[in-house]
């Protein structure tokens, strides 16, 4: 008698433990998975339209965690049948900021950056024929990346040109060590905004716009 009440009570209790398993299974079987950022859409739409070229740098550091997270939203770029032709060089060291600073009319900014990052095509890389040109549309889908990104940590950073203009190109490669297959396609000096809340420029024009056809 003892025993079966004994084995009864221990059988109740296995099944709540069984259904509160199989709830509990269910929920989480039914829930949305997680999603991958902390960002809603509207932040990530937000940050799209709030990013503009920031020119001018606080004298606060920035970590190379947050390049690291640069240079990933750069390689997350879509490229021409998946190549990814692209180099990245990464600059901190102040000297030669301050040389690219000097040597540059257009990235005299480079002077008060924390660092700056070389986005560069691998001719080494690329498809053959017409389609080598692709790395360009390549690396400034990269840059364009590593600019949100910039921005979506706070970060200010503008896009400096150098390809196709050619003594940019051979300065550039001097100055860095670049082999003859590496191409630079443009410096991005980066920094906290020296000041903060710069507003956008609006772009949008509805003119450009033709739908079905010109
Ligand atoms: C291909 C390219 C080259 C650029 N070169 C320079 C440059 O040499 N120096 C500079 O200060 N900004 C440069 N910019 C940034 C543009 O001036 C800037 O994107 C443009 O004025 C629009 O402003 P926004 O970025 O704030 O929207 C360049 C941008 C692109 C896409």
């Amino acid at each position: 008698m003892k025993t079966s009440y004994l084995l009864n009570v221990l059988l109740a209790i296995a099944l709540v433990l069984l259904s509160v398993k199989i709830v509990f299974f269910e929920k989480s079987n039914t829930e949305t998975p997680a999603a991958p950022q902390t960002d809603s859409p509207a932040e990530i739409i937000d940050n799209i339209f709030t990013r503009t070229s920031v020119r001018s740098y606080s004298d606060r550091q920035i970590s190379d965690g947050q390049i690291d997270t640069l240079l990933r939203a750069a390689m997350a770029a879509p490229t021409a049948v998946n190549k990814q032709p692209w180099q990245y060089v990464v600059i901190k060291n102040r000297a030669t900021l301050d040389t690219i600073a000097s040597r540059f009319n257009n990235i005299k900014m480079a002077a008060q950056a924390q660092a700056a990052v070389v986005v560069c095509g691998d001719l080494g890389k690329t498809l053959d024929g017409d389609g080598q040109a692709y790395w360009i549309q390549d690396c400034s889908a990269a840059t364009e990346n590593l600019l949100l990104a910039a921005h979506g940590l706070g970060l200010g950073a503008v896009w400096c040109g150098i390809y196709p203009i050619e003594q940019r190109v051979k300065t550039v490669k001097e100055l860095l060590s670049l082999p003859d297959t590496i191409i630079p396609l443009n410096i991005i000096p980066i920094g906290y905004p020296k000041h903060p809340g710069q507003q956008p420029k609006d772009k949008y024009d509805a003119a450009r716009i033709h739908y079905e056809r010109f």
